[in-house]
């Protein structure tokens, strides 16, 4: 049987989801956006990517969030997500916030990674051609570059927002002196830095830590929290044992060494934790990140359309009693 065309959900702006303003922006974003990171390369079924980018639209999510090297191979999420465009999104381009970034390993030889105006020019250009899209809504730089002056990697912004490639510009994981570095001279250059990228969950919390959450609002900067899941450590997902379809059990970046006792025992006291506040793992941990109105929205990863379900009855709840709070806080220590 032929695939029928995709129709999206007529009442996908009426299914529950919140949207949040950007910083000082036009913009609003969905309160969970939907990153391809993992579970949309050439190494996974493009029925199920295909499933869950369809379900996430239909639930209200607008903002999709890639990066030339995700897959792997690396580029291929691009590839599979403009698949999903030219079967599916097409015609809801201008409903939809996709971003893309170059910072890390991308292609052999020394113009392939880092924060050169070379490579990230270069790398835009595959980028929209591998989504068959025209522009994105926000190109980050993806990481500080401690050897390329700031300058460049910033003025290569400016110019990729002046030739139209992307609306918007961000930043992801840069330390706080080189943020404040790129809000200033952005602005001077009348190119507002929309949003900075940061990983921040209930393990991590280095953002609220050194003031980097502070800063973005101090700049009308949104703040977008990718891994609020801690990589699916802070779900239900290892609670008895590794199962074999894990991110852990595929061996990518989330290490089996990162499950120790320790952590274990942590997650199993929050799971209990969750479960008193009539939530999930999970959405106790999306909503954790959520309380606080300086974060925009979380970027969640999911491997099957029953977690992305999961996920967004996280929004349900983001309110924590002050005893809450305490009780997350000593069970970490
Ligand atoms: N700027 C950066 O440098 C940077 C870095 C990392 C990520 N990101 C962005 O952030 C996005 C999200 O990162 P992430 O994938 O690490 O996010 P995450 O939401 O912390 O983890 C996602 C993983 O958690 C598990 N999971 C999700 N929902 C679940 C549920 N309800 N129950 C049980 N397990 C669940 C799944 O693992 P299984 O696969 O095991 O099922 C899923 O793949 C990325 O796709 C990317 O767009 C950006």
């Amino acid at each position: 049987m032929i695939n029928p065309v995709y129709s999206p959900d007529s009442n996908r702006y009426d299914n529950g989801m919140k949207y949040r303003r950007c910083g000082r922006s036009g913009i609003l974003l969905p309160e969970i956006s939907l990153g391809l990171w993992h579970n949309f390369g050439d190494v996974n079924t493009f029925a199920n990517s295909q499933a869950m980018a369809h379900y996430a639209f239909d639930k209200g999510i607008t903002h999709f969030d890639l990066a030339n090297n995700y897959g792997p191979s690396y580029g291929s999420a691009e590839e599979t997500f403009g698949m999903i465009m030219k079967k599916s999104f097409m015609p809801y381009r201008d409903e939809l916030f996709i971003s893309t970034k170059a910072g890390h390993d991308m292609w052999p030889g020394p113009y392939g990674e880092w924060g050169s105006r070379k490579y990230l020019m270069n790398s835009l250009d595959q980028s929209l051609r591998r989504m068959s899209l025209d522009y994105v809504d926000i190109f980050y730089s993806h990481r500080y570059d401690p050897e390329t002056p700031l300058e460049e990697t910033l003025q290569t912004l400016v110019d990729i927002v002046r030739q139209g490639k992307a609306l918007y510009a961000g930043i992801s994981k840069y330390p706080k002196e080189a943020a404040g570095f790129a809000y200033q001279y952005l602005e001077e250059r009348d190119v507002h830095c929309l949003l900075y990228q940061g990983r921040y969950n209930i393990f991590n919390r280095e953002p609220e830590e050194e003031g980097i959450l502070q800063q973005a609002r101090e700049n009308g900067t949104g703040f977008i929290a990718f891994s609020p899941l801690a990589q699916g450590l802070l779900t239900n997902r290892y609670l008895n044992g590794i199962p074999e379809d894990s991110r852990i059990a595929k061996g990518g970046f989330l290490k089996k060494e990162a499950l120790t006792g320790d952590t274990l025992g942590k997650i199993k006291a929050l799971n209990e934790l969750a479960i008193r506040r009539g939530q999930t793992l999970a959405e106790m941990s999306l909503a954790w990140v959520l309380k606080d109105e300086m974060v925009t929205s979380v970027i969640i990863g999911a491997s099957s359309v029953a977690q992305l379900t999961d996920n967004l009855k996280g929004i349900e709840n983001t309110a924590f009693a002050p005893e809450e709070i305490e009780a997350i806080n000593q069970i970490l220590k």
